[in-house]
Protein backbone atom coordinates (compact mmCIF):
# COMPACT_ATOMS: atom_id res chain seq x y z
CA UNK A 1 0.00 0.00 0.00
CA UNK A 2 1.44 3.55 -0.91
CA UNK A 3 -0.19 6.30 -0.32
CA UNK A 4 0.70 9.68 -1.78
CA UNK A 5 0.26 12.56 0.96
CA UNK A 6 0.03 16.22 -0.09
CA UNK A 7 -0.46 19.49 1.65
CA UNK A 8 -0.33 23.57 2.06
CA UNK A 9 -0.78 24.13 -2.40
CA UNK A 10 -2.04 27.71 -1.39
CA UNK A 11 -3.29 28.46 -4.56
CA UNK A 12 0.02 27.12 -6.65
CA UNK A 13 -1.63 25.81 -9.44
CA UNK A 14 1.99 25.24 -11.31
CA UNK A 15 3.38 23.59 -8.35
CA UNK A 16 0.14 21.34 -7.92
CA UNK A 17 0.46 20.28 -11.77
CA UNK A 18 4.54 19.32 -11.64
CA UNK A 19 3.21 16.96 -8.50
CA UNK A 20 0.56 15.65 -10.09
CA UNK A 21 2.67 14.63 -13.12
CA UNK A 22 5.28 12.88 -10.94
CA UNK A 23 2.60 10.93 -9.44
CA UNK A 24 1.20 10.26 -12.79
CA UNK A 25 4.49 7.69 -12.67
CA UNK A 26 4.88 6.82 -9.16
CA UNK A 27 1.14 5.22 -9.38
CA UNK A 28 0.19 5.57 -5.77
CA UNK A 29 -3.16 3.91 -4.10
CA UNK A 30 -4.49 6.41 -2.85
CA UNK A 31 -3.82 10.27 -2.17
CA UNK A 32 -4.42 12.44 0.75
CA UNK A 33 -4.55 16.05 0.85
CA UNK A 34 -3.64 17.47 4.34
CA UNK A 35 -5.09 21.37 3.84
CA UNK A 36 -4.67 24.72 3.15
CA UNK A 37 -5.67 24.42 -0.80
CA UNK A 38 -6.03 28.04 -1.03
CA UNK A 39 -4.39 31.78 -0.51
CA UNK A 40 -1.16 33.02 -1.50
CA UNK A 41 -0.45 32.41 -4.95
CA UNK A 42 -3.49 33.64 -7.41
CA UNK A 43 -4.82 30.00 -8.46
CA UNK A 44 -7.13 29.73 -6.09
CA UNK A 45 -10.47 28.56 -7.54
CA UNK A 46 -8.12 26.40 -10.21
CA UNK A 47 -6.67 24.46 -6.81
CA UNK A 48 -9.93 23.96 -5.82
CA UNK A 49 -12.06 22.79 -9.42
CA UNK A 50 -8.60 20.37 -9.87
CA UNK A 51 -8.62 19.14 -6.27
CA UNK A 52 -12.23 18.33 -5.96
CA UNK A 53 -12.19 16.59 -9.84
CA UNK A 54 -9.84 13.66 -8.36
CA UNK A 55 -11.08 10.51 -5.91
CA UNK A 56 -8.10 12.39 -3.07
CA UNK A 57 -9.07 12.34 0.87
CA UNK A 58 -9.05 16.24 1.50
CA UNK A 59 -9.41 17.89 5.21
CA UNK A 60 -9.03 21.78 5.56
CA UNK A 61 -6.19 23.92 6.59
CA UNK A 62 -6.16 26.91 8.55
CA UNK A 63 -6.53 29.15 5.25
CA UNK A 64 -9.57 27.73 4.17
CA UNK A 65 -10.98 29.75 7.16
CA UNK A 66 -9.80 33.30 5.94
CA UNK A 67 -12.62 32.52 2.94
CA UNK A 68 -14.82 31.05 5.31
CA UNK A 69 -14.59 33.29 8.21
CA UNK A 70 -14.48 36.29 6.18
CA UNK A 71 -17.16 38.61 6.86
CA UNK A 72 -18.42 36.73 10.15
CA UNK A 73 -18.13 37.04 13.50
CA UNK A 74 -15.34 34.57 13.52
CA UNK A 75 -13.02 36.32 11.54
CA UNK A 76 -9.88 37.96 13.08
CA UNK A 77 -10.08 41.07 15.08
CA UNK A 78 -9.27 44.67 12.70
CA UNK A 79 -10.90 42.34 9.57
CA UNK A 80 -12.08 45.78 8.87
CA UNK A 81 -8.45 47.45 8.64
CA UNK A 82 -8.44 47.62 4.65
CA UNK A 83 -4.76 47.09 3.95
CA UNK A 84 -3.89 44.13 6.69
CA UNK A 85 -7.03 42.11 5.44
CA UNK A 86 -6.46 43.33 1.85
CA UNK A 87 -6.48 39.85 0.56
CA UNK A 88 -8.84 38.33 2.63
CA UNK A 89 -11.22 40.19 1.00
CA UNK A 90 -9.81 39.98 -2.47
CA UNK A 91 -10.03 36.08 -1.70
CA UNK A 92 -13.63 36.60 -0.71
CA UNK A 93 -14.72 38.42 -3.69
CA UNK A 94 -12.45 36.34 -6.30
CA UNK A 95 -13.86 32.82 -4.97
CA UNK A 96 -16.71 31.40 -6.67
CA UNK A 97 -20.08 30.07 -4.57
CA UNK A 98 -19.59 26.45 -5.67
CA UNK A 99 -15.51 26.50 -4.31
CA UNK A 100 -16.71 28.31 -1.19
CA UNK A 101 -18.97 25.79 -0.98
CA UNK A 102 -16.68 22.97 -1.34
CA UNK A 103 -14.21 24.03 0.89
CA UNK A 104 -16.96 24.80 3.61
CA UNK A 105 -18.18 21.05 3.87
CA UNK A 106 -14.38 19.09 4.02
CA UNK A 107 -13.53 17.59 7.32
CA UNK A 108 -10.89 18.99 9.92
CA UNK A 109 -8.99 16.01 10.06
CA UNK A 110 -9.94 12.07 9.28
CA UNK A 111 -8.40 8.82 10.04
CA UNK A 112 -7.21 6.06 7.44
CA UNK A 113 -7.84 2.53 7.56
CA UNK A 114 -6.38 0.58 4.84
CA UNK A 115 -6.44 -3.27 4.81
CA UNK A 116 -3.97 -4.80 6.26
CA UNK A 117 -2.11 -1.47 7.61
CA UNK A 118 -1.83 0.62 10.64
CA UNK A 119 -4.32 3.85 11.43
CA UNK A 120 -2.90 7.20 10.17
CA UNK A 121 -4.72 10.70 11.20
CA UNK A 122 -4.56 13.20 9.30
CA UNK A 123 -5.30 17.13 10.97
CA UNK A 124 -3.60 20.09 9.18
CA UNK A 125 -2.30 20.58 12.41
CA UNK A 126 -3.21 18.45 15.08
CA UNK A 127 -6.90 17.08 15.45
CA UNK A 128 -8.90 19.98 17.20
CA UNK A 129 -5.77 22.54 16.97
CA UNK A 130 -5.08 23.73 13.28
CA UNK A 131 -2.44 25.86 13.82
CA UNK A 132 -0.09 23.71 15.89
CA UNK A 133 3.01 22.48 13.78
CA UNK A 134 6.08 20.44 14.28
CA UNK A 135 9.37 21.60 13.43
CA UNK A 136 12.69 19.56 13.24
CA UNK A 137 13.82 21.54 16.12
CA UNK A 138 11.13 20.18 18.32
CA UNK A 139 12.27 17.81 21.47
CA UNK A 140 10.65 14.35 22.16
CA UNK A 141 8.81 16.37 24.92
CA UNK A 142 7.83 19.26 22.90
CA UNK A 143 6.03 16.68 20.42
CA UNK A 144 4.84 14.30 22.31
CA UNK A 145 2.63 17.25 24.64
CA UNK A 146 0.99 17.76 21.07
CA UNK A 147 0.42 14.41 20.42
CA UNK A 148 -0.07 11.84 23.58
CA UNK A 149 -4.03 12.09 23.33
CA UNK A 150 -3.70 10.98 19.87
CA UNK A 151 -5.16 7.29 19.65
CA UNK A 152 -3.32 6.14 16.59
CA UNK A 153 0.42 5.73 16.37
CA UNK A 154 0.77 7.75 12.86
CA UNK A 155 0.16 11.54 12.73
CA UNK A 156 0.36 13.11 9.41
CA UNK A 157 0.28 17.23 9.93
CA UNK A 158 0.81 20.17 7.74
CA UNK A 159 1.10 24.11 8.50
CA UNK A 160 4.81 24.26 8.97
CA UNK A 161 5.75 23.84 5.28
CA UNK A 162 8.50 22.62 6.58
CA UNK A 163 9.20 18.79 5.63
CA UNK A 164 9.52 15.96 8.90
CA UNK A 165 9.71 12.24 9.38
CA UNK A 166 10.09 11.94 13.22
CA UNK A 167 9.52 9.20 15.88
CA UNK A 168 8.98 10.21 19.23
CA UNK A 169 8.62 7.72 22.39
CA UNK A 170 7.54 7.76 26.14
CA UNK A 171 9.67 5.98 28.56
CA UNK A 172 7.95 4.73 31.74
CA UNK A 173 10.12 5.15 34.81
CA UNK A 174 12.25 2.37 35.44
CA UNK A 175 11.92 1.92 38.90
CA UNK A 176 8.01 1.06 39.56
CA UNK A 177 8.50 1.65 43.22
CA UNK A 178 9.23 5.37 43.23
CA UNK A 179 6.57 5.51 40.17
CA UNK A 180 4.00 3.19 41.01
CA UNK A 181 1.38 4.90 39.17
CA UNK A 182 3.33 5.11 36.18
CA UNK A 183 3.12 8.71 35.74
CA UNK A 184 6.63 9.64 35.78
CA UNK A 185 9.15 9.50 32.44
CA UNK A 186 10.60 11.29 29.83
CA UNK A 187 9.95 11.91 26.12
CA UNK A 188 12.92 9.83 24.06
CA UNK A 189 13.14 10.01 19.68
CA UNK A 190 13.17 7.07 18.14
CA UNK A 191 11.15 3.70 19.32
CA UNK A 192 12.55 0.78 21.49
CA UNK A 193 10.23 -2.20 22.02
CA UNK A 194 12.21 -2.68 25.06
CA UNK A 195 11.48 0.63 26.93
CA UNK A 196 8.10 1.58 25.69
CA UNK A 197 4.86 0.19 24.28
CA UNK A 198 3.27 0.91 20.80
CA UNK A 199 0.77 3.11 22.46
CA UNK A 200 3.80 5.21 23.94
CA UNK A 201 5.06 5.61 20.24
CA UNK A 202 4.18 8.31 17.80
CA UNK A 203 5.16 8.40 13.88
CA UNK A 204 4.91 12.34 12.25
CA UNK A 205 5.26 12.66 9.48
CA UNK A 206 5.05 15.88 7.46
CA UNK A 207 5.11 16.17 3.39
CA UNK A 208 6.37 19.34 3.23
CA UNK A 209 4.34 22.31 1.19
CA UNK A 210 3.47 21.76 -3.01
CA UNK A 211 3.07 25.55 -3.18
CA UNK A 212 4.82 27.14 -0.82
CA UNK A 213 7.43 25.45 0.83
CA UNK A 214 9.35 27.35 4.45
CA UNK A 215 12.36 25.16 4.10
CA UNK A 216 14.96 26.88 1.90
CA UNK A 217 14.40 25.04 -0.84
CA UNK A 218 11.13 26.32 -3.35
CA UNK A 219 10.63 22.80 -5.10
CA UNK A 220 7.44 21.15 -4.49
CA UNK A 221 7.42 18.68 -2.01
CA UNK A 222 5.75 16.23 -1.15
CA UNK A 223 5.91 12.97 0.61
CA UNK A 224 5.08 8.99 -0.49
CA UNK A 225 4.43 6.61 2.56
CA UNK A 226 5.04 2.86 2.30
CA UNK A 227 3.05 0.17 4.45
CA UNK A 228 6.19 -1.60 6.12
CA UNK A 229 5.96 -4.47 8.36
CA UNK A 230 6.76 -2.91 12.14
CA UNK A 231 10.44 -4.22 12.40
CA UNK A 232 11.15 -2.35 9.08
CA UNK A 233 9.46 1.02 10.60
CA UNK A 234 8.02 1.21 14.22
CA UNK A 235 3.97 2.20 12.96
CA UNK A 236 4.20 0.71 9.97
CA UNK A 237 4.60 3.37 7.31
CA UNK A 238 8.25 4.32 5.95
CA UNK A 239 8.09 8.10 4.34
CA UNK A 240 9.71 9.08 1.23
CA UNK A 241 10.13 12.93 1.16
CA UNK A 242 10.36 14.53 -2.99
CA UNK A 243 10.93 17.75 -4.04
CA UNK A 244 10.01 18.38 -7.97
CA UNK A 245 11.28 20.88 -10.27
CA UNK A 246 9.32 23.10 -12.06
CA UNK A 247 8.67 26.46 -13.19
CA UNK A 248 7.80 29.51 -10.90
CA UNK A 249 7.48 32.40 -13.68
CA UNK A 250 3.67 31.87 -14.32
CA UNK A 251 2.73 31.45 -10.84
CA UNK A 252 4.63 35.10 -9.92
CA UNK A 253 3.59 36.54 -12.83
CA UNK A 254 0.03 35.49 -12.01
CA UNK A 255 0.21 38.06 -8.95
CA UNK A 256 0.54 41.08 -11.24
CA UNK A 257 -1.93 39.50 -14.10
CA UNK A 258 -4.85 38.70 -11.54
CA UNK A 259 -4.52 42.14 -9.46
CA UNK A 260 -3.67 39.89 -6.65
CA UNK A 261 -1.12 41.81 -5.99
CA UNK A 262 -2.75 45.75 -6.47
CA UNK A 263 -5.62 44.62 -3.99
CA UNK A 264 -4.09 42.56 -1.78
CA UNK A 265 -1.36 45.02 -0.86
CA UNK A 266 1.78 44.15 1.37
CA UNK A 267 0.59 40.83 3.13
CA UNK A 268 0.09 39.59 -1.41
CA UNK A 269 4.44 41.17 -1.59
CA UNK A 270 5.57 38.86 1.08
CA UNK A 271 3.90 36.08 -0.35
CA UNK A 272 5.27 36.89 -3.33
CA UNK A 273 8.47 37.05 -1.56
CA UNK A 274 8.05 33.40 0.20
CA UNK A 275 7.17 31.76 -3.43
CA UNK A 276 10.86 33.38 -4.50
CA UNK A 277 13.35 32.70 -1.70
CA UNK A 278 10.90 29.35 0.28
CA UNK A 279 11.72 31.62 3.60
CA UNK A 280 9.49 32.53 6.08
CA UNK A 281 9.14 36.29 4.81
CA UNK A 282 5.78 36.78 6.78
CA UNK A 283 7.18 35.49 10.09
CA UNK A 284 10.35 37.54 10.09
CA UNK A 285 9.12 40.68 8.75
CA UNK A 286 6.49 40.75 11.70
CA UNK A 287 9.55 39.58 13.92
CA UNK A 288 11.06 42.46 13.01
CA UNK A 289 8.63 45.05 13.56
CA UNK A 290 7.92 43.71 17.08
CA UNK A 291 12.01 44.46 17.76
CA UNK A 292 11.77 47.98 16.61
CA UNK A 293 8.58 49.33 17.64
CA UNK A 294 6.39 49.22 14.94
CA UNK A 295 3.17 48.07 14.72
CA UNK A 296 2.39 46.53 11.41
CA UNK A 297 -1.76 45.77 12.80
CA UNK A 298 -2.12 49.44 12.54
CA UNK A 299 0.10 50.82 9.83
CA UNK A 300 0.93 48.33 7.62
CA UNK A 301 2.38 50.03 4.65
CA UNK A 302 4.83 52.58 6.25
CA UNK A 303 6.04 49.32 8.88
CA UNK A 304 6.94 47.35 5.57
CA UNK A 305 8.92 50.52 3.79
CA UNK A 306 10.68 50.77 7.49
CA UNK A 307 11.55 47.13 6.90
CA UNK A 308 12.55 47.16 3.48
CA UNK A 309 14.81 50.39 4.23
CA UNK A 310 16.13 48.90 7.48
CA UNK A 311 17.19 45.25 5.77
CA UNK A 312 17.30 45.48 1.81
CA UNK A 313 15.24 42.42 2.01
CA UNK A 314 13.60 43.56 -1.59
CA UNK A 315 17.41 43.49 -3.29
CA UNK A 316 17.56 39.77 -1.89
CA UNK A 317 14.88 38.58 -3.04
CA UNK A 318 15.27 40.38 -6.75
CA UNK A 319 18.45 38.60 -6.93
CA UNK A 320 16.67 35.22 -6.32
CA UNK A 321 13.02 35.93 -8.19
CA UNK A 322 12.87 34.62 -11.76
CA UNK A 323 10.89 37.53 -12.66
CA UNK A 324 13.63 39.96 -10.86
CA UNK A 325 11.02 42.53 -9.76
CA UNK A 326 10.43 41.13 -6.05
CA UNK A 327 6.84 41.67 -6.23
CA UNK A 328 6.69 45.43 -6.05
CA UNK A 329 3.78 47.02 -5.29
CA UNK A 330 1.72 49.27 -7.54
FE1 LIG B 1 -0.01 26.51 4.93
FE1 LIG C 1 -1.66 26.21 7.65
Amino acid sequence: MRLAVLADIHGNLPALEAVCAVLESLQPDYVVLDGDLINAVPFNGEVVERVRGEPWCVVRGNHEFYLLDHGTERAPRGQEDPERWALSRWLAETMSREHALYLAALPDDCTLYFPGTQPIRVAHGVPGHNRTGFFPTMSPDQILAQVKEIPQRTLISAHTHVQLDRHVSWVESPDPLSDPHGELGRGVDGYDPTRCSPQGHWHVINPGSVGLPLNGDPRAQFALLESVPEEVEPGGWRVTHHRIEYDRRPALQAYYDSGMLAAGGPIAQLFYWELVTAEPEIICFYRWCQRHGYNPDQALRPALQAYIEATRRDAYVRTRDPLGTAGELP
